[in-house]
């Protein structure tokens, strides 16, 4: 019998599952999309689902569930108090995060709501590296200031820093020791961090600053709360990255990370493979009780918060899954794949690429656009005209302002493309990146946008555009 010798190149990183269930996406010409682009008042955000071919703005709330989240959900407990299902949601967040109080939440930002409601205030000042948008929104409802200490490496997007989503130390202790204008000192009721650092471009947060930060805030006798959207997604980074670390799994990362926090807040939408769900999990037991009852007025009863018992199954099971090394390493690989076909066509993007989007830099995509005609919005428009592909722009149309009629350009122009989870394949991911390779070789033809409509806040949402 010959030997058959069979030289075929394995492919190191396969998507980790195969698919049960799909769901048909529309193709749409470019004359469509042209006409859908000018109703949308070259706003993306105005655009229906239903015409973008491949969705990248955002990675919440996206994801594909599993059969067995999808199973699971069969087995919900609808009891109003004391459900089956919120016992196996609490003991699975309690198996990961460690804290010993689970208050289920319909989504982050409304766990956001309740812990800002009882520790700010005016006056008060709550560091963390870089505060999300919704996070930032709770702090300062309540007249507190929201304070970004993310180091320096952080903030420059060449800068290849294996842990950019780290808070500087340093500035934390100062603020500490002599206030932020004299503001800090005993003004300061938690302290958080956010992993991975989404504002910052998904970047990574390592183990020894998450115990650092918590050493110097529990010194001070100030609480720890990380904001733990994408912890899974942190952990793989520190298995990857970090000394000491890649013969644990990431689970028994995660376990560590949160080892050294008094609680966490959570979007389930990211790292809980749910459409929807979060929590904010606490070890005081007083902040806990003042939790619970605000959670009553707004969310729910206890034992289900702002969720349905199927929902709380599976995002039990949600959280096992996302903690999969495969599944881990396929995600951080994809978003690497997107980014280095881009880095070698010449675009330039935050660099070292974060773990759940690649961020593009529009200013350098197209620098015959000034800020104040909006490069990154431009970018946005010509992928979903190009592609039928939608992402985000993170530059002057979101943080710019408009005073007396004069634009003011934001510090930043980038396009934030991110990935669903479990949600596209390699040729998709492929195509992402012949389209916007096109877009490079023709970025000189490119002009700038101006505002004709805006709201007097969170402008981006609803702005309407046109060409100069
Ligand atoms: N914290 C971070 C770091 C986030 O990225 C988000 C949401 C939240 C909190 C709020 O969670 O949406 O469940 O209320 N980020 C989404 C995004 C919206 O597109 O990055 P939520």
């Amino acid at each position: 019998m010959g030997q058959l010798e069979y030289n075929l190149p394995m492919p190191e990183i396969i998507e980790p599952f195969r698919i049960k269930s799909v769901e048909p996406i529309r193709f749409t010409t470019r004359e469509q999309r042209d006409k859908i682009l000018k109703d949308a008042k070259y706003n993306p955000f105005l655009i229906d689902g239903d015409d973008v071919l491949i969705d990248l703005l955002t990675d919440s709330g996206t994801s594909a569930m599993s059969a067995a989240q999808w199973g699971a959900i069969m087995t919900g407990d609808e009891s109003y108090a004391g459900s089956r299902s919120f016992k196996r949601f609490e003991a699975k967040v309690r198996e990961i995060f460690g804290f010993k109080h689970v208050i289920p939440t319909h989504q982050g930002r409304a766990a956001e709501k309740i812990l800002m409601a009882i520790v700010g205030g005016a006056g008060k000042i709550i560091p963390n590296n870089h505060h999300f948008d919704t996070t930032r929104a709770n702090v300062e409802f309540t007249g507190a200031q929201a304070l970004d200490l993310v180091i320096d490496e952080g903030k420059d997007p060449d800068n290849l820093h294996p842990f950019k989503g780290n808070l500087d130390v340093a500035k934390l202790q100062r603020l500490l020791e002599t206030g932020n204008g004299g503001l800090g000192k005993g003004q300061i009721p938690i302290g958080m961090i956010t992993v991975t650092n989404n504002t910052g471009g998904g970047q990574p947060v390592s183990m020894a600053n998450v115990k650092e930060v918590s050493a110097t805030l529990r010194k001070a006798g100030i609480p720890f709360i990380i904001d733990s959207c994408r912890f899974a997604e942190n952990a793989w980074f520190i298995k990857q990255r970090e000394p000491g670390y890649a013969d644990k799994t990431p689970k028994e990362i995660a376990q560590e990370m949160f080892s050294y926090a008094d609680g966490a807040t959570m979007s389930l939408k990211k790292d809980g493979f749910g459409n929807i769900g979060g929590f904010l999990a606490l070890n005081d037991d007083e902040l806990a009780e003042q939790a619970r009852n605000l959670l009553i007025l707004t969310e729910g009863f206890p034992t289900y918060g702002g969720l349905a018992g199927r929902d709380l199954e599976a995002l039990a099971q949600g959280l096992d899954e996302v903690l999969d090394e495969h599944y881990l390493e396929d995600r951080t690989a994809t978003i690497r794949y997107l980014a280095n076909k881009l880095t070698e066509k010449g675009v330039k993007i935050v660099q070292p690429p974060g773990g759940h989007a690649v961020y593009i830099d529009a200013k350098r995509f197209y620098p015959q656009i000034p800020a104040t005609q909006f490069p990154a919005q431009v970018f946005v428009n010509e992928l979903y005209l190009e592609g039928g592909i939608r992402g985000v722009e993170i530059g002057s149309v979101m943080f710019g302002k408009c005073v007396d009629g004069v634009e003011h350009g934001a510090d930043r122009e980038l396009v934030r493309l991110a990935l669903p989870r479990r949600v596209y394949t390699q040729a998709h991911v492929n195509y992402v990146a012949d389209v916007i390779s096109e877009m490079y070789d023709k970025r000189e033809e490119a002009i700038g946008l101006k505002i004709v409509k805006q709201a007097p806040f969170l402008r981006h949402f609803t702005a309407e555009l046109a060409p100069v």
